[in-house]
């Protein structure tokens, strides 16, 4: 049989890894495949032609256009990142008849609904398992191997730019944004690097993962989303004093209320494995009602780790490619007739334990009052502690845990404290989860 004929959009970091990859491999995933699959023709505005191989064999355009439209390839590979023209090229691949395999977390969280619905309607499969955690494949795990369990909760380290960064800082002291451009230069980073280090990125990929845990339809717009830039050294220091590590989480739960999608810095005691995963790589913790825990671990960005995840879609299309299009497994794990409308909680709903750190007098008295403040706002100190001036003798750090809270409860106590004039400036928070439950 002749080889499927795949056209690839984008030769950077992850398409010409995926060029890479499967030039090197392409006798070992045509035996899993069941046929040949050659890239035929492949668009880039610029690239890198020595670090490429197999690239003797495949027509490079700078038209991308001309590549949706070229009637000999049955898969487009989308890597070109971004929502525009990353989505006018995928309608038009779908319009097209072709199957489409993207990375792109962006455009699927964004536009995924719409791009779902028109390859439905066009009997084509869009695979998207690059697009969240890079070579683990935790859509495959979520949508296919969980898919006895009612899914609880989800809570991942999904973006390793950020993970770097917090490493990084902790580990060795480094500077915020010298270890950034580490990560850009060793190909992590986003084009935008605020997406990485403000969780708009992991929002993408939680707002991903939400859905097919939940299946429920795709609405990033929901997912709260904070960054790491707040979390002082200090922050970092108590801590790990407390037995806790900051990651930068995404979370999604399901509770009776409504579905909690957050992506957030947040302490994790440290004994648990999530806690260690440290550098680069990502982790996502799922927790199923069958089968309790489970803990999926891999590099999470990087050109052949991608690539990997980008090719066992290929195969995966490949396979089903005269499958009728109602019998392969749905893009968002549930059938598109049967996605609920669940409503997904603001972040106000959401309840949560809380570190909390400020600064106050050093006088008789006011641990009482903030004591009495979060006691008349129904919230338990779990453990508190005054520690040594940092700068002026003038204030101490006060910091302490609390007990789980409804959010909007807690905003209306830090409200209280910061209106006391024995605390100076703002109160720190940072939401503790104990993933055990
Ligand atoms: N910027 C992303 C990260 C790349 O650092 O994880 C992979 O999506």
């Amino acid at each position: 049989m002749n080889p499927v004929k795949v056209g690839l959009l984008g030769l950077g970091t992850v398409g010409g890894g995926t060029l890479n990859v499967l030039t090197r491999n392409a006798d070992e995933i045509a035996r899993r495949a069941g046929r040949g699959i050659r890239i035929a023709q492949a668009a880039a505005k610029a690239y890198d032609p020595s670090s490429l191989s197999g690239l003797e064999r495949v027509e490079v355009t700078d038209d991308a256009f001309s590549v949706v439209e070229n009637p000999d390839l049955e898969i487009i590979i989308e890597l070109i990142g971004g929502y525009s023209p990353a989505r006018e090229l995928v309608l038009k691949a779908i319009d097209n008849g072709k199957h489409v395999v993207t990375a792109n977390k962006a455009l699927i969280a964004m536009y995924g609904n719409e791009i779902f619905a028109a390859a439905q309607k066009r009997g084509v499969m869009v695979a998207f398992e690059a697009a969240v955690a890079g070579g683990i494949p935790i859509i495959k795990a979520v949508r296919e191997g969980l898919a006895a369990n009612r899914i609880e909760w989800i809570a991942g380290i999904i973006n390793g730019t950020g993970n770097f960064i917090l490493t990084e800082m902790r580990d060795k002291g480094r500077e915020f944004t010298d270890v950034l451009k580490e990560a850009q230069a060793l190909g992590y980073a986003e084009a935008d690097p605020t997406f990485d280090v403000e969780g708009i990125d992991a929002a993408h990929k939680l707002t991903i993962l939400g859905s097919i845990a939940f299946g429920i339809p795709l609405q990033f717009e929901k997912t709260y989303t904070e960054g790491i830039t707040k979390i002082e050294p200090q922050d970092v220091e108590y801590a790990n004093q407390f037995g806790y590590r900051i990651k930068h989480l995404g979370i999604t739960r399901k509770t009776d209320a409504g579905i909690e999608m957050r992506v957030h810095p947040t302490m994790v005691p440290y004994q648990r494995l999530i806690a260690n995963v440290d550098g680069v790589m990502n982790a996502v913790l799922v927790k199923g009602d069958a089968v309790g825990p489970t803990l999926y671990y891999g590099a999470g960005a990087g050109s052949e780790p991608t690539a990997s995840a980008v090719l066992a879609d290929v195969v995966d299309v490949v396979r089903t490619l005269t499958t009728d299009p109602e019998n392969r497994v749905p893009h968002l794990a549930f059938q598109p007739g049967e996605l609920d409308d669940i409503p997904i909680l603001p972040i106000e709903e959401v309840e949560s334990a809380f570190y909390l750190r400020m600064q106050v007098a050093d006088k008789p008295g006011v641990v009482a009052r903030i004591a009495s403040i979060l006691a008349e706002s129904g919230i338990s100190i779990e453990a508190i502690q005054q520690k040594e001036p940092t700068e002026d003798d003038s204030f101490l750090p006060l910091v302490m845990l609390t007990q789980k809270v409804m959010e909007k409860q807690l905003n209306v106590a830090i409200a209280a404290i910061e209106r006391l004039d024995s605390v100076f400036g703002q109160v720190m928070r940072i939401r503790v989860e104990r993933l055990d439950d």
